[in-house]
């Protein structure tokens, strides 16, 4: 029954939907300076910063030109942290796939945008985020649109809810006619993406030992109103997390 119903989406996904595999990743992004904090610039100056999930690097390359001491740069990625090291060349500016264990307690601040909704474990991120800062120093996260906003599937939303909606078979299989990566499911698509909701997330958050200075599910653009009637996991466009080390 579930593989008849895998093979109907299926056709329906490869007759009406095709993947642009060249469509840039994130178009509409806020700037760095204007997801956080007013002085988030001068926050970072002269501190030891960590972008987690950097992907091509811009923030990671931002800090550095606002003048942080260490601006470090954390991509799965291999491909990227390679293109990323060759194509940005500032002293204070360095990219790897991991944390070595000489940063232990050494950071002042992390920065992660856009990344925690991708990580295949986030509870395991969050440790070696704890890890890493010394004690006071503190992690502002961007993160969204989590797995039951209408686009929380990212590449596979080909409509809204539609991840919700096909079953997760019938999407790899259309996606993988665009991608040769063989990937089978979800977190395993180039990136991750870990389905996780807003829920889900508090509770991690709740538990990493960080204290949550401020958390603030940002409503999609105009409905404010809606938020207040449905709840936050289908309409919140962005989630912004402060957390410190106590
Ligand atoms: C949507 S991109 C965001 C990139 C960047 N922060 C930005 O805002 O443009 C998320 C990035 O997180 C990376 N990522 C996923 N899991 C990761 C992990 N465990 N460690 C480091 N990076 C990871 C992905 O490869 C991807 O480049």
């Amino acid at each position: 029954m579930y593989d008849m119903l895998t093979n109907i989406q299926f056709s329906f996904l490869k007759t009406f939907y095709h993947l642009d595999t060249n469509a840039p990743a994130s178009e509409n992004r806020l700037s760095l300076d204007k997801i956080f904090v007013d002085n988030f610039p001068q926050k970072v100056f002269g501190k030891f910063v960590v972008d987690f999930g950097c992907g091509l690097g811009g923030d990671t390359k931002t800090m550095a030109e606002w003048g942080a001491k260490l601006s470090l740069g954390l991509e799965i990625r291999e491909e990227l942290v390679k293109t990323n090291s060759e194509n940005i060349k500032l002293s204070n500016c360095v990219f790897a796939t991991t944390l070595s264990a000489e940063f232990k307690q050494k950071a002042d601040l992390i920065i992660s945008i856009d990344a925690f909704e991708h990580f295949s474990h986030p509870a395991d991120m969050l440790k070696i985020m704890y890890d890493c800062l010394h004690p006071g120093g503190e992690a502002f996260i961007s993160f969204g649109p989590t797995w039951y906003h209408p686009f929380g599937g990212h590449l596979f939303a080909v409509f809204p809810w539609a991840h919700l909606i096909f079953t997760e078979k019938a999407l790899l299989r259309w996606r993988n006619q665009f991608y040769n990566d063989g990937a089978t499911k979800f977190n395993e698509v180039a990136g991750g993406l870990n389905q996780l909701s807003i829920a889900e997330f508090v509770e991690l958050f709740n538990k990493s030992g960080f204290v949550i200075q401020d958390l603030n599910c940002k409503p999609i653009r105009g409905q404010r109103w809606l938020q207040k009637i449905l709840g936050r996991e289908f309409t919140t466009s962005m989630v912004l997390v402060r957390l410190k080390k106590p």
